[in-house]
């Protein structure tokens, strides 16, 4: 991240560029909503993909699942996000502006008017309810999931019998979640609906505290190895009073944002509360039995949690950077190759040169490696637009081309050119990806 970056900067060249836009936004937009453009589409697959990647061989056993999005009642109230899944808000008086009453000091006056007339603070269910068919009364009430982690849970006997699995496993799973945040805020970080990958790490009650370090410290090293800045990234433990109403120890992984140190992901320790709870209130059974003592016993969890866009906004934010080229100031994202929307640009110099280019640029595209083509504007103006996207690098063909079959690759961070022979395309972008695998 540059001291030149800010928030505002990258809110712009997400929609500049098409990373992000306003859900809806040609009727106003949705607050806290938002869609995500073509550049966004590769860069969140990228980020799942790895996130997929890294998970899976992080230990024997972790299966993967997709859990629905709707959910019945008895499940939330069993949860406890019924009970206890809330912010506390309070409210201006004199311009009625709303506030997560933890987010300001109730001494002072309204940031918004000035004055000093609170509301009390009141608790404020952030789940989102529906009613299921026709009739809208207590029995249809259904919810959005605030959280993935409950589908694992009531799945997990589902799992466990099908899979022919012993504890410890884990299971894992990537999918929309939906929170009715009081104040949703600086960009994606904030949203009302947002996608999490979770981790559920079924495990005995005596290897909780090994393996929670093992999580942590694994998460951690995941993110310096997508090449976020060692410096930006730190681990944090909650205090007592932060935990989640079914964490006994939870620690977070923040990152540096623009507007400070935040939470990028949790890892918390849930005891055997959500196995406990489902038993009790679904009145299935959701023990495992140990052959070698005997006895039955319920799993305890450890948990991983992080929002596909909160990691998305962080590599933005670690990959910006503003320097000067050919006396004019240059945006550039200095992403991973293995995170940037496209691994490569093919650039034909002059009009005359589209097709052999062209040619070149399909026989890549059909290995499945995203790369794009551009032959409009000067190439200064052409390498730029790629640079402002994160493209590694630019492949440019030119005059002497056909006679020396070589064409011209420029580096997106140093910007300096070498000559290569065409035949070698393939082998130089493999290399280039493949040393920055996982
Ligand atoms: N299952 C545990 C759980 O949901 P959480 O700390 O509430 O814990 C986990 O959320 C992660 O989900 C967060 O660390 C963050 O990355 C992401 N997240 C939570 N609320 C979010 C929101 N409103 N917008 C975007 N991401 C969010």
């Amino acid at each position: 991240m540059s001291s030149s970056m800010s928030l505002d900067k990258i809110t712009s060249l997400c929609k500049r560029r098409g990373f992000m836009f306003q859900s809806a936004e040609i009727y106003g937009g949705l607050n806290g909503v938002y869609d995500t453009g073509p550049l966004g589409t590769l860069l969140k697959q990228n980020i799942r993909s790895l996130w997929t990647k890294d998970t899976q061989t992080a230990k024997d056993a972790i299966l993967f699942m997709e859990g629905s999005i709707l959910g019945p009642q008895a499940m939330w109230v069993a949860s406890g996000h019924v009970e206890n899944f809330h912010d506390p808000m309070v409210d201006c008086q004199t311009c009625k502006h709303r506030y997560r009453a933890d987010d300001i000091n109730l001494e002072k006056p309204c940031p918004n008017c000035g004055t000093t007339a609170w509301t009390s603070v009141r608790q404020f269910n952030m789940m989102f309810s529906t009613h299921v068919g026709a009739t809208q009364e207590q029995a249809s009430i259904a919810y959005l999931r605030p959280e993935t982690a409950q589908s694992i849970f009531v799945n997990f006997k589902n799992i466990l019998s099908t899979m022919r699995i012993k504890i410890p496993f884990g299971i894992a799973q990537i999918g929309k979640a939906f929170r009715n945040e009081i104040t949703p805020k600086q960009f994606v970080f904030r949203m009302r609906e947002f996608e999490q990958m979770e981790l559920e790490w079924f495990c005995h009650e005596k290897n909780t505290k090994e393996d929670f370090e093992f999580w942590v410290n694994r998460r951690f090293l995941f993110y310096k190895k997508i090449g976020i800045q060692e410096k930006n990234l730190r681990v944090r433990k909650h205090k007592k009073d932060e935990l989640s109403h079914y964490s006994q120890y939870t620690s977070d992984i923040e990152y540096n944002f623009p507007f400070g140190w935040k939470e990028l992901e949790g890892i918390a320790y849930r005891g055997n509360f959500d196995l406990s709870q489902h038993t009790q209130h679904s009145g299935k059974d959701l023990s495992v039995f140990d052959e070698k003592t005997q006895t039955s016993y319920i799993p305890h969890v450890v948990e991983s949690s992080v929002g596909v866009d909160r990691i998305f906004l962080m590599l933005l934010s670690d990959a910006y950077d503003e320097d000067i080229a050919d006396n004019e100031q240059r945006i550039v994202l200095r992403l991973s190759p293995q995170m940037a929307p496209y691994k490569a640009a093919f650039l034909p110099l002059t009009k005359k040169q589209v097709e052999p280019m062209h040619a070149l640029y399909k026989s890549i595209q059909k290995l499945g490696i995203h790369v794009q083509f551009d032959v409009s504007g000067s190439i200064g103006k052409r390498y730029r637009r790629q640079d402002e996207i994160g493209t590694p690098v630019c492949f440019t063909y030119d005059f002497d081309s056909q006679t020396d079959y070589c064409i011209t690759v420029r580096d997106r961070d140093t910007m300096k050119q070498e000559r290569i022979a065409i035949d070698r395309v393939k082998e130089y972008l493999i290399k280039l990806l493949g040393i920055h695998c996982l």
